[in-house]
Parts: structure tokens; sequence; C-alpha cells
């Protein structure tokens, strides 16, 4: 295997700062592991992109809201090691919990307004946790470019804020969501639904195409597009919709009318399984 593994901060320093020094792009992508299409797709633009690729592979347990959400997270290092091999990354990244909170941390970054939106309502301290890691991330490999998926669109929306607020100098990139062929974004998260489950969750997909053939036929009203994406909704047990709204992109909150590009993102609960998906919809121009 040509790919390295490294478990702490100083040796990854250490590591890095020959090719800092030899003037080297360096090409960060942060992932939680139990990596997928997904995150290939973000480490071979890295590499594309980039002289040095380095992947990190931390389960934050501070972005975690819910206790059984951490506990069922799934965990496939060699797999991974082996993807980010295959893929051609330099360097992974996969720090104990210890490495990362020595002690628990008494500086934390807050998300005031942007991380209350959407997901932010449902899952108190999710956004801080994240805000928190990311950075340290940034700190740590202190890349030149950074690689996030829009899947993730408010933690991509709070990655760049975080960036220009913190005068961080680094580029960040967002890259398309990737799908299976039914539509369904690619998740960690889907290999806890059973077949019938998998089957359910083609509906967040539907309602947001929903949503945006509505947005796109020039329906202008947040209200009116949401009815046609929940209209997409089967009534079943399994299945419980959490939020589905149309929001500016960069500040993440609702729309009272649709006139500029915006995202239409939801969260939906299929099973004991949350899902979360989006899509940017552009409005016909007014005539
Ligand atoms: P994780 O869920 O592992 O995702 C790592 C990166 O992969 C994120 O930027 C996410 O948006 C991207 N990604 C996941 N599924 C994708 C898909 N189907 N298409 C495109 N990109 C996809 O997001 C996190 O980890 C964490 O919050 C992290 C940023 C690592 C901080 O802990």
């Amino acid at each position: 295997m040509r790919v390295e593994r490294i478990d702490t901060i100083a040796a990854l320093r250490a590591r890095l700062a020959a090719a800092r020094g030899s003037g080297k792009r360096i090409g960060l992508v942060p992932t939680m592991g139990a990596l997928h299409k997904g995150h290939a797709t973000l480490i071979a633009r890295a590499r594309e992109e980039c002289d040095s690729v380095v992947v990190t592979v931390f389960v934050n347990p501070l972005q975690f809201d819910r206790a059984d959400d951490l506990e069922r997270y799934p965990r496939a290092l060699d797999a991974d090691l082996d993807l980010c091999d295959r893929l051609g990354a330099d360097v992974v990244f996969v720090p104990s919990t210890t490495e990362m909170y020595p002690a628990s941390p008494r500086c934390t970054i807050q998300v005031t307004g942007l991380g209350d939106e959407l997901c932010g309502r449902y899952r108190p301290g999710h956004f801080a946790g994240m805000a928190t890691v990311v950075m340290k991330l940034f700190q740590i490999v202190q890349a030149d470019v950074a690689y996030f998926g829009e899947k993730d669109a408010q933690q991509l929306a709070i990655v760049r804020r975080l960036v220009a607020d913190f005068n961080v100098p680094l580029t960040i990139v967002g890259v398309e969501t990737v799908r299976e062929a039914d539509g369904v974004a690619i998740s960690s998260r889907n290999q806890h639904l059973d077949r019938c489950e998998r089957q359910l969750a083609t509906a967040l997909y539907q309602a947001l195409g929903a949503a945006r053939a509505a947005i796109e036929a020039g329906t202008r009203d947040p209200g009116g597009v949401r009815a046609a994406a929940i209209a997409r909704i089967p009534a079943d047990d399994r299945v419980r919709l959490e939020y589905l709204e149309a929001v500016d992109p960069d500040s993440m909150e609702p729309v009272p009318q649709i006139l500029q590009p915006v995202i239409v993102a939801g969260a939906l609960w299929v099973g004991r399984t949350r899902l979360i998906d989006n899509v940017r919809c552009t409005p016909p121009p007014l005539s």
C-alpha cells in the first residue's frame, strides 16, 4: 500500500512540512470514514487538483446529538485505507478521540443564524461540533484547498463562513452530490436501511424533484412548492418528514418568495435512520 496512515498530529505536521516547504499544493478531504462513492468523488477531485492529498477519517463525537447515532455510525478503516490507496491519496490521518480532544474543549465555535436553520433546529450542538472539528482540522493540516460535498449544503455554507469569518487562508471547493441510480444521495447512513426502507428512501429525492419542477414552472410561493413536494412522501408509518424548505443558498434562511436561485433541502426519517438531501433550483426570470 502506497498511502501512508498517520495517527498523530505531530507526525502529520512533520510529514506535511516537507511538502509545504517544497511549494506543494495540499488538498484536504475531511471525512468520518465508511467511505463510499460520494467521498471517492471528493478524493478524486483533490487528486486532480493538488500535489498532496490528505484524507482525514475521524468520527467526531462533538457533532453527534444522539448517542445511538454515534454508536451506530459505521466504521470500516481497512476498506477506507484501501480506497484511499486506490484513489492515489498520499496520507490518511486517523486520529484517536484523545488525540483530537485530550481534554474537553473550552473554546468551541458557535454558528449563529446559519446554524440554527434546517438541521440546526433538530440537531442541537451539531453544527458547533462540526465547525469546531473542521477548524481544528484546518489548523492541523494547513491545506491550500479543502473539499466538501454539496449533499450537506448547510455544512458547506457554514464552512464557507467559517473560513471567511476567521480569515483561514484556504479555498473551499463544493462538490456535486453523488447519487445512486434511483436518485438517492449516497450516504454512510444508507447502510442502516433494510430493503423496504431503501425503497422508501427514494421519496426524499422524488419530493425534492417535485419541488424543483414546481419552481422551474414558475411557482414562487414556498408554500406551493412545499405542497408539491410533500405530495410525494408516502403515507407510511416508517416514513416521517422532519423538514422540507426552500432557503437562501448562503444564509440558509427560508425565503418569503422564490425570485432568486434557492436550495430546497429536506430531512426524512425512514425507520430509525435520518436522511438529508437538497437540490439547487433556479426560478424562471420575472417577465
Ligand atoms: P462525512 O459524512 O463522512 O462526509 C465527508 C464529506 O463527504 C462531506 O463533505 C460530505 O458532504 C461529503 N459527501 C457525503 N456524501 C456525499 C455524496 N453523496 N456526494 C457528495 N459528497 C458527499 O460531513 C462529514 O463527514 C463531517 O461532518 C466532517 C465534515 C468530516 C466533520 O466531522
